[in-house]
């Protein structure tokens, strides 16, 4: 398959890592990159650009295909020194990176001098926009229902997706909710030139969390996240636990007046308790509505082939059937 995103990346298939904290390490980019996806590693993971470089050369150890780093710009007073990241990048021979949370305007000509190509993730056709007018090369369009932060317009990919393809130049990718060759074919039929995931690729064979993370996502269903933070203007979609339910609370007493101070115990430092302790109770993580997508742990290559696989059937069998006037069994999947 051959999209404007495939074409732009250098990459075989239309299907995207997302950067994801304490996910997105060298093991789980080199997979996605080996497996003909883009993988990405999570730059601000990496305590220090010199982590981050050694990172990289991690990861250009295991795979000579194309890889990207995500830089999340942070709504900190302390400022991570994104120039030395930057840096670390381009040494590293990274010519793709993805770019999420703040506009990435001020850091745009640092990054187009050292030949990288940007994709900026935004969850609105006004980010969007704005994306495409710095300059970015591509966008990727993050719905309501992805994990993370979705933002404040909660607007799903049904509506976003294209009203994304009525206003952008730029190609874009769908991301939040994508899970297969149905979210694969649903994105493209929206305008999309392809797909970004996070969750779905936490429950991967080399994704390097804890064994419980993997069997928490296939146990939960798509009614188990929660939004959280909404009183900061930050939200986040979550995962639900004991940790999040108690954030709930505190956010229900303390109603508009909520401060990050009163619910720091449950949203700092509970990424590497969760992915590296495998403590499913220690508060918010980022977690999408798709976990309800989610049954099996299969190797990284086992899901991108088996999307692309389903996505060329739904579109040769299913689709064309259709207009062929096949009659075709209702099932509960479009591919069985
Ligand atoms: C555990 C987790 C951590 C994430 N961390 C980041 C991050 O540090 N920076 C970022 O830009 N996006 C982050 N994301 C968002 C993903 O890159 C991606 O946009 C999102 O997961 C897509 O929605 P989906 O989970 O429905 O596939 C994270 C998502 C998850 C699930």
């Amino acid at each position: 398959m051959k999209t404007a995103i495939t074409e732009l990346f250098g990459i075989e298939h239309p299907i995207i890592q997302g950067g994801m904290h304490y996910v997105g390490f060298a093991e789980l980019a080199a997979a996605v990159s080996e497996a003909g996806g883009l993988g990405i590693i999570t730059g601000l993971t990496q305590k220090t650009p010199e982590l981050l470089a050694k990172e990289i050369a991690r990861c250009r150890d295991m795979t000579d295909k194309p890889i990207g780093v995500n830089l999340t710009f942070l709504p900190t007073f302390s400022a991570p020194p994104y120039p030395e990241y930057i840096a670390a990048i381009r040494e590293g021979g990274v010519k793709i990176v993805e770019t999420a949370g703040r506009s990435p305007e001020q850091y745009m000509p640092a990054l187009k001098a050292a030949g990288i190509k940007v994709i900026h993730k935004c969850t609105s056709v006004r980010h969007s926009l704005k994306a495409e007018q710095i300059g970015c090369d591509a966008v990727s369009v993050d719905g309501f229902e992805c994990g993370g932060h979705p933002g404040e317009d909660d607007m799903p990919n049904m509506i976003l997706l294209p009203r994304a393809a009525e206003e952008l130049s730029i190609p874009f990718v769908a991301s939040g909710g994508m899970a297969d060759g149905r979210s694969l074919v649903a994105a493209l039929s929206l305008g999309a030139a392809g797909i970004n995931m996070g969750t779905r690729f936490i429950a991967t064979k080399e994704a390097p969390v804890h064994e419980n993370v993997k069997k928490g996502l296939v146990a939960a269903t798509e009614l188990d996240t929660r939004l959280v933070m909404r009183a900061l203007r930050n939200t986040e979609r979550v995962l639900t636990n004991k940790g999040v339910e108690r954030l709930i609370e505190i956010e229900r007493e303390k109603g508009k007046a909520l401060k990050i101070d009163d619910i720091m115990d449950e949203v700092a430092g509970v990424y590497p308790k969760v992915m590296i302790d495998g403590d499913m109770d220690a508060g918010a993580w980022s977690c999408g509505m798709v976990v309800g997508l989610i049954k099996d742990v299969p190797s990284v290559k086992e899901l991108v082939d088996r999307t692309m696989t389903e996505a060329e059937q739904i579109i040769r069998q299913r689709l064309v059937g259709f207009l062929d006037g096949v009659p075709q069994q209702q099932r509960a999947r479009a591919v069985a």
